[in-house]
């Protein structure tokens, strides 16, 4: 059976670039970044070259890099970091309604807590923020607003740089969650406006267990695991060195071959994109037609169980998602298709299909062929002829 990975927002493949220089990290140059002999100090410089890596991928400086055991990490340290080091100024927190669970669940947790109030901003069909709502919710105590540069559910892309502008003019620092855009789409946080940034490694290729927050120089941060003085006293803890030479990799090929994989990843989602509104009727693209990102297509079919459709195409060798892969067997429609007003009877037969770079032509075109097959059937109607030409 031919197997097809349609699931790049979830995690991606190693690279085997990528993979060779963490092994060589952790058979060669195991000796702990902070010993000052030699096994220590060329730990330190695997540490370093990574850190200049991941600056240059968002056009950062290195010292304002911190690593982190991954996106989640990053965004709780954005977020409670900020709200805990401006305690003096206030404890509002501005955030968006299709954010991350790792940034909502952070809200929701300090709001518990009784450290914060959080407003939580809608977002259009689109799933995109107006910057006149947020200039109207931001308040003379919020010590900061976190909105995600590109949602993992519908790809949109938030006009980032205009809701920084917003912020900067009233001097609230801003957060942005690009764990979905870092590698995949360019990035740079100085045109961006943002003080923080989240990423995350196996979103590009690299490895599990390994991201960066990105904290503007000067951006006053409580670190939220102490102990050593690790990360300039930002996140204690001996290095993950492997994680992050991987990490370190990921983002140098990343950044050389950002141009091509857009391109890439657009051909083939546009190429799904043809195949299944030429074969399929009433289907839908959520999110936003064009501020998207290029390997996202998530789809509604009208009237069909997303559910029973993802086990099909399992079955089929066809690995995707419904909505989010956090969400993944929640019969409910996600926060993120709620929050854009998605009718039930469209968002309840939705799945994700996210490409990469090792998706072909051959396996868009199979994908195609066994969603044509499979919704006619969970229609209850005619499965498509196999191997029908594309439109
Ligand atoms: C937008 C976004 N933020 C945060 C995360 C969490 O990152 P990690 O899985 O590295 O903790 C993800 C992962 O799916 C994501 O897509």
């Amino acid at each position: 059976m031919r197997v097809v990975y349609m699931d790049y927002a979830a995690s991606t493949p190693v690279r085997p670039e990528v993979a060779e220089a963490m092994n060589q990290a952790m058979l060669e140059t195991w000796g702990n970044p902070s010993s000052p002999h030699r096994f220590g100090r060329e730990a330190r410089k695997l540490v370093d070259d990574a850190r200049r890596k991941v600056a240059d991928l968002v056009g950062a400086a290195p010292r304002e890099v911190v690593f982190t055991s991954g996106g989640t990490e990053a965004d709780n340290l954005a977020i409670a970091g900020t709200l805990l080091a401006r305690r003096d100024r206030g404890r509002h927190l501005v955030t968006s309604a299709v954010e991350h669970h790792a940034v909502l669940g952070t809200c929701e947790y300090l709001a518990r807590a009784g450290l914060a109030e959080v407003t939580i901003l809608p977002v259009d069909a689109y799933g995109r923020v107006d910057p006149d709502t947020l200039a109207a919710a931001v308040r003379p105590d919020t010590v900061l607003v976190s909105v995600m540069l590109a949602n993992n559910e519908v790809g949109t892309i938030q006009p980032i740089a205009e809701l920084a502008r917003v912020c900067r003019e009233r001097e609230v620092p801003f957060h942005t969650d690009a764990v979905q855009a870092v590698g995949t789409i360019p990035v740079n946080v100085r045109e961006l406006g943002v003080d923080l940034l989240s990423l995350a490694a196996h979103k590009f290729y690299g490895p599990q267990g390994a991201g960066a927050l990105v904290v503007r120089r000067g951006h006053r941060l409580e670190p939220l695991l102490h102990g050593g003085s690790h990360e300039r006293q930002r996140r204690a803890g001996t290095e993950g060195v492997p994680a992050i030479v991987g990490l370190g990799k990921a983002a140098e090929l990343a950044a050389v071959e950002l141009e091509a994989y857009g391109a890439h990843a657009r051909a083939m989602r546009d190429r799904l994109l043809d195949g299944v509104f030429g074969r399929i009727a009433d289907v839908r693209l959520n999110g936003h037609p064009t501020s998207r990102l290029p390997n996202h297509a998530h789809l509604s079919f009208r009237g069909v169980d997303g559910e029973a459709l993802l086990l099909k195409l399992d079955l089929l060798g066809i690995a995707c998602s419904a909505g989010s892969a956090c969400a993944a067997g929640a019969p409910e429609p996600s926060h993120v298709l709620r929050a854009l007003g998605v009718e039930p009877e469209w968002a309840g037969g939705s799945v994700r299909l996210t490409v990469g770079r090792p998706t072909t032509a051959e396996d868009v075109d199979y994908v195609v062929d066994c969603l044509a097959d499979t919704v006619a059937r969970l229609r209850g109607g005619l499965p498509a002829a196999a191997g029908r030409v594309r439109p």
